[in-house]
C-alpha cells in the first residue's frame, strides 16, 4: 500500500478526480487480457507529459514501482501490477498532434486508438498499417511497448518498422526524445527502437511519430477451404513461395471457424483449415493477383475457393477473424480459453509443421485448442481450453506449453512474434535469448538504475508462469 503522503502528491501532479483510489477500480486496474491479475495500488491519469515527469521524479525518489497502461489489451500480463505501485493509465493523452501525410509521418500521444487514428488518416488516404486483432480498442503506446502486429505486418511490418520518434520520460523523471523525423535516419544509435518493445521497462512513453503508408485503392479477399490443417499450412508457403506477397495471409483452424460461426454468426466454411488471403492494388493488379492466389491455393489442395471485393463482406471476413479471441472465450461452458503459448513465430515455411505438432502436443495432453493466426509471416497463436478451477489442468499446459516452444524453436522460430514477453513468456524467452539476457538486464540497470519501471516483467520468472492467476484456482 502506498502512504497517504504520495496519495496526496499524486493528487497535486494530476488533480483530485484521475487519482483512483477506490478498491472496485483498482480491482478492475489489476487486469490486461492475460491469465495474470494483481489489484493496483494506486492509477493516475496523466495528461502531459509534464505530469508524467513528475509521476515519474516522485516514484524515482520514493522507489515506488511504476506500470505505464494504454487499453490493457496485453496478452502476458505487461499491465498487471504484479509489485504495486503507481498505475500509469496514459488513456487521457490521447490526441493527434500532427499529420504530415507530405512527410509520411504522424504525430500521436500514447493513448490515441489505433482504429481512430486510421479513421482520422483516411481522407488523406494514408494509413499506420499493423493491424492488430484489437484494432478498435488498443492505443498507439500500448502498441510501441510491445512492437504490436497483426494482420498487415506481412507485407508491412509491425510497429516498430514504423516508429520514427519518441518522447519518453525515463525512469529518472527527465524528458529525452528519440530519433527524427525523417524517413532516413543514420545518426547515432536508434534508441527509439530500444524503446519499441520494451514493456514498459524503461520509460513511459509519452509521444509517438509514426511512419504512414499510402491506402491502396482497392482490396479483395479470398477464403480457401482446405481438408486438413497441414495443406491450409502448405498453402502458406506456396503462395509466398510463389513470389507473391498479399496484404495479409490469415489461418484458422476448425476449433476457431466453430467458435466464430457460433459466436457471430459468421458463415464461414466448416473445415480443417481455411486461409483468409487479402490482395490489393489497382483494380486490373486486384483481379489478376485473385486469379493466381485462387490457382495456388487450389494447386495447394483447397476444395473451395471463394472471393469478395464487396467492403461490407470483407468487414464482415476480418471482423469474423478479429472474433476468435472472444468466441474462443465463450466456446466451452466448463472452459475457458486461455493465452499461454499464444503467438509464436516460425520461419513461413515451416507454419504447417507447426500446426501439426502444435495439435500433437496438444491432443497428447488431453486438451483442445485453437490454432489461427498470421500463418503468412508465420505467426501463430494457440488458445488453451481449459477448466481454470483445476490445479492440474494448468500443470499440464504448462507442460504442454513448453513442448510448443521446443519445437518452436527447434523450427527456427520465437517464442513472440506479435504480444511480447511480460510474465506468461519470461522462462520461454530466457530460453530462446540466453546469449543476449545479460546485456538486456545491463542496459535495463544503467536506464532504470532503481528498478522502478514495471519491475520483474521479461525477468526471468524461475518459478514457471502459473502464478498471480486471474482465476480462482482450487476453489469449486
Ligand atoms: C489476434 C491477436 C490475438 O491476432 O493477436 O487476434
Ligand atoms: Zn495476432
Amino acid at each position: 500500500m502506498l502512504s497517504e503522503e504520495v496519495i496526496r502528491e499524486l493528487k497535486e501532479i494530476v488533480g483530485d478526480e484521475y487519482v483512483v483510489t477506490d478498491p472496485a477500480d483498482l480491482y478492475v486496474y489489476g487486469f490486461d487480457a492475460s491469465i495474470h491479475h494483481r489489484d493496483a495500488d494506486v492509477v493516475v491519469r496523466p495528461h502531459s507529459t509534464e505530469e508524467v515527469s513528475r509521476i515519474v521524479k516522485l516514484a524515482n525518489r520514493r522507489k515506488i514501482p511504476i506500470m505505464p497502461r494504454g487499453a490493457g489489451t496485453a496478452l502476458a500480463g505487461q499491465a498487471v501490477p504484479v509489485d504495486g505501485g503507481i498505475v500509469i493509465d496514459l488513456q487521457e493523452m490521447n490526441k493527434v498532434l500532427d499529420i504530415r501525410v507530405e512527410d509520411l509521418y504522424v504525430i500521436v500521444q500514447p493513448g490515441v486508438v489505433y482504429a481512430e487514428l486510421n479513421k482520422i488518416l483516411k481522407p488523406y488516404g494514408f494509413f499506420f498499417p499493423p493491424t492488430p486483432g484489437s484494432a478498435s480498442v488498443c492505443t498507439i503506446g500500448g502498441m510501441v511497448a510491445v512492437n504490436a502486429s497483426g494482420m498487415r505486418a506481412l507485407k508491412y511490418g509491425a510497429t516498430r518498422d514504423y516508429v520514427m520518434a519518441l518522447e519518453v520520460v525515463l525512469p529518472t523523471g527527465e524528458v529525452v526524445r528519440m530519433g527524427t523525423r525523417t524517413i532516413k535516419n543514420s545518426s547515432g544509435y536508434q534508441l527509439e527502437k530500444l524503446f519499441v518493445g520494451s514493456e514498459g521497462t524503461l520509460g513511459v512513453i509519452t509521444e509517438v511519430t509514426l511512419r504512414l503508408q499510402p491506402l491502396p485503392p482497392e482490396r479483395a479477399v479470398t477464403i480457401a477451404a482446405f481438408r486438413t490443417l497441414k495443406e491450409a499450412g502448405q498453402g502458406v508457403s506456396n503462395i509466398i513461395a510463389d513470389g507473391y506477397l498479399p496484404s495479409a495471409l490469415e489461418i484458422m483452424d476448425d476449433v476457431c471457424i466453430d467458435a466464430v460461426n457460433k459466436h457471430k454468426n459468421a458463415g464461414l466454411p466448416q473445415c480443417a483449415g481455411i486461409l483468409i488471403v487479402e490482395v490489393e492494388g489497382h483494380k486490373e493488379v486486384v483481379e489478376e493477383d485473385l486469379k493466381r492466389v485462387a490457382r495456388i491455393l487450389k494447386e495447394s489442395g483447397a476444395f473451395q475457393v471463394e472471393y469478395t471485393r464487396d467492403p461490407e463482406e470483407m468487414a464482415r471476413i476480418w471482423s469474423a477473424r478479429s472474433a476468435v479471441l472472444p468466441a474462443l472465450s465463450s466456446y466451452g461452458e466448463t472452459f475457458v480459453s486461455v493465452s499461454l503459448a499464444d503467438d509464436m513465430s516460425v520461419p513461413i515455411s515451416k507454419v504447417a509443421d507447426a500446426v501439426v505438432a502444435y495439435r500433437e502436443i496438444a491432443k497428447k495432453y488431453g486438451f483442445v485448442i485453437g490454432i489461427y493466426g498470421h500463418a503468412g509471416d508465420g505467426n501463430l497463436h494457440t488458445k488453451f481450453l481449459l477448466d481454470p478451477k483445476s490445479e492440474e489442468h494448468w500443470k499440464m499446459a504448462e507442460k504442454a506449453v513448453g513442448e510448443i516452444y521446443d519445437v518452436t524453436l527447434k523450427l527456427g522460430g520465437t517464442v513472440s512474434g506479435e504480444h511480447g514477453i511480460a510474465i506468461t513468456k519470461a522462462p520461454y524467452m530466457k530460453k530462446e535469448r540466453a546469449s543476449v539476457l545479460p546485456l538486456m538486464k545491463k542496459i535495463k540497470e544503467v536506464i532504470d538504475p532503481n528498478n522502478i519501471m514495471n519491475p520483474r516483467k521479461m525477468a526471468y520468472w524461475e518459478n514457471g508462469i502459473i502464478q498471480y492467476l486471474r482465476y480462482p484456482v482450487g476453489r469449486k
